[in-house]
């Protein structure tokens, strides 16, 4: 949720800052900007609300160069999506110059201390109050002739009166080809390069520049030079680091053909899910291995109960892991939204273990959540695709999903890569138990044949296509499922929220009983997600219901159950699969239907209206 890069070098700044924010763009575009200095000239800021290509126009009406800048794309947390309200911020004297991810909660107090020692304001933004703050405490403190000292102190100063998060960059006139950084519960990472060196809110923003990355650590404070780098903590002692290599090319995280990243990685699932079991399997013991959790085979035993945290499609997986790990390992698990559970006070035995679940790895909420958990002494593991990411470095273990960079803002292969996450533990810990080794084996057999048969579902990306053409006047969706796939019902209503912005919720199917056939209407089309599984025949029941009520059928079923063609509307098809892992696979056209709807309708799927995709704010 916003992104920052920061460059000082020997090349023009801005087409680096300008290329750095077209990466970052998933963290948030209702405005950009960027601020370039060249020698100790001014500060030259250009910024545009609405999207990247305004700023672009703008740069190229009105060029800034320079070998030293910041830049900025923002989600709007603190005032509208304005040009003023654009990042960068300047203080009074237009010396200094900020970019600020995060939320300065007390930001009002220090607004209003501000203007009573008469600052002026032109936004309604919290950064600018900051930008103001450390402005006025660099100009305070002429005493300090070094003005690289005096720029890292004023910094320091400053965030020590800030309560909240923050992930920010400075610089300022006087210290030419210097940045500094700070972070608190926002991502900040120094990309290392030659005679040059970057900062920025992840490592995709640099990743065309160097492939050598130092993630900070909360309350670090950096400053950069074209070449050097230090980091200190708070106080000012020299902190420690470790050179990181990133783990992806820039090839990976660019569209190729593909109109969409949402598409491209959708498609990219038969390898995504196979880089996530790659190498995991255990024949001779018809089970999984993970050894990245960082647990014995005893304290594997000795596990009573589990609890799955995380927000948005990552607590959809954690339903479907409920689901999995309950009839694989018959260990109690339930699923708390990260940011609930932050803030209530379940009871957790000592055998609790807890996971979190994040493709980013930066979600504040689910790293509340994991801190949270640690400090009431429980073993707090990760589920994350971020290589080198907070919740990877902070977490007591865990297991990547080796994704690959998601980019579009819709989550499609990170989830199907943390269900299957969930049959490796699941098995794991099942082998550990009761779980037999034909049932083990038949799982492993079935987990490798997942890419084929999500290869088969994406072959039938034309058909699908033309459900969702066919029902593109639909006021909204109703997606129904039971047991292992009412949590796929749940992500497939997300997906079509998100991206169509048209409503969508998904449901147990028996509830609809219970109040949501009330909804049912000839022009809200109902997705029944129904393999021929234990619960078919309750499905169908369900269906017929709502086709009782001239609701619109669309139905997902395995290859060769071909009696719904008479009763539903459309039918779609998936391969057999182990019922356990069916929602890896019945997700696939829940995807595309949405993906395809969504375009159909026009809208700007890679980059839904109102959201961002690493939501570093509460
Ligand atoms: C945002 C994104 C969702 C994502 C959720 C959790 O809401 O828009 O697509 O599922 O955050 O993200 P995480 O990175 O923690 O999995």
């Amino acid at each position: 949720m916003c992104g920052i890069i920061g460059y000082v070098g020997r090349n023009d700044a801005t087409p680096i800052l300008l290329e750095g924010l077209r990466r970052l763009e998933y963290r948030g575009y209702d405005s950009s900007g960027i601020a370039v200095m060249n020698g100790s000239q001014t500060i030259q800021v250009r910024k545009k609300s609405g999207r990247l290509q305004n700023l672009r126009d703008h740069v190229a009406d009105s060029p800034a160069e320079g070998d030293c800048g910041i830049s900025h794309t923002r989600w709007a947390t603190h005032g509208e999506a304005t040009d003023e309200n654009a990042h960068p911020h300047t203080d009074r004297s237009g010396n200094l110059a900020i970019v600020h991810n995060g939320v300065i909660e007390n930001y009002q107090t220090l607004r209003e201390g501000l203007e009573a020692e008469g600052h002026e304001f032109k936004s309604q933004t919290d950064t600018e109050v900051l930008a103001h703050l450390i402005g006025k405490i660099y100009d305070e403190n002429s005493d300090e002739s070094d003005p690289q000292k005096r720029l890292v102190s004023a910094v320091r100063e400053a965030v020590k009166q800030v309560a909240g998060t923050y992930g920010i960059a400075a610089m300022h006139t006087d210290a030419p080809k210097f940045l500094v950084g700070a972070r608190l519960g926002s991502p900040l990472i120094i990309g290392v390069g030659n005679d040059e060196n970057f900062l920025a809110s992840d490592v995709s923003a640099v990743v065309s520049h160097t492939s050598n990355a130092v993630y900070l650590n909360d309350r670090d404070i950096v400053y950069i030079t074209e070449d050097e780098f230090r980091v200190e903590t708070i106080d000012g002692t020299a902190s420690s680091y470790e050179v990181s290599e990133v783990d992806f090319t820039p090839e990976q995280a660019e569209m190729g053909d593909f109109p969409h990243y949402m598409l491209k990685e959708i498609y990219e699932q038969p390898e995504s899910i196979q880089n996530c079991f790659r190498g995991r399997l255990i024949d001779e013991e018809a089970s999984a291995i993970l050894g990245g959790l960082n647990m014995s085979p005893n304290e594997l035993r000795d596990v009573e109960r589990i609890v799955l945290c995380g927000c948005g499609t990552a607590s959809h997986a954690a339903m479907a892991g409920e689901y999995i790990i309950e009839h694989l390992a018959r260990i109690p698990t339930e699923v708390e939204i990260a940011s609930e559970f932050r803030y209530r006070n379940p009871p957790l035995n000592k055998n609790t273990l807890v996971f979190v679940i994040s493709q980013s790895g930066e979600t504040l909420d689910t790293l509340a959540a994991m801190r949270e958990g640690q400090r009431k002494g429980h073993k707090v593991l990760g589920i994350v695709n971020s290589v080198g990411s907070t919740i990877a470095r902070e977490s007591d273990g865990g297991s990547y999903l080796y994704s690959g960079p998601e980019i579009g803002v819709a989550a499609t292969k990170s989830f199907t890569s943390q269900v299957t996450m969930f049959a490796l533990l699941g098995l794991l810990l099942g082998r550990m138990r009761h779980l037999s080794v034909d049932y083990g084996n038949k799982l492993l057999e079935e987990i490798r044949t997942l890419p084929a048969k999500v290869e088969q579902i994406l072959q039938q990306d034309e058909k699908i296509k033309e459900i969702a053409l066919k029902y593109i006047d639909a006021e909204g969706m109703l997606f129904l499922g039971r047991q292992f796939n009412y949590p796929t019902a749940m992500e497939a209503a997300l997906k079509m929220k998100e991206i169509s912005y048209i409503f969508a919720s998904g449901h147990a199917s028996a509830e609809l009983k219970h109040g949501v056939i009330a909804l049912v209407s000839e022009t809200l089309p109902s997705v029944f997600i129904m393999p021929k599984d234990s619960v078919y025949d309750k499905n169908v029941s369900s269906l017929e219901e709502v086709k009782a009520r001239k609701g619109p059928c669309i139905a997902v079923t395995t290859e060769g159950n071909t009696e719904l063609e008479k009763t539903a509307d459309d039918v779609i098809y998936i391969p057999e699969v182990a019922e356990c892992l069916a929602p890896i696979l019945a997700v696939i056209p829940m995807q595309l239907l949405s993906y395809h709807f969504a375009v159909a309708r026009g809208c700007d799927v890679d980059k839904p209206r109102n959201l961002a995709k690493s939501v570093t704010v509460e």
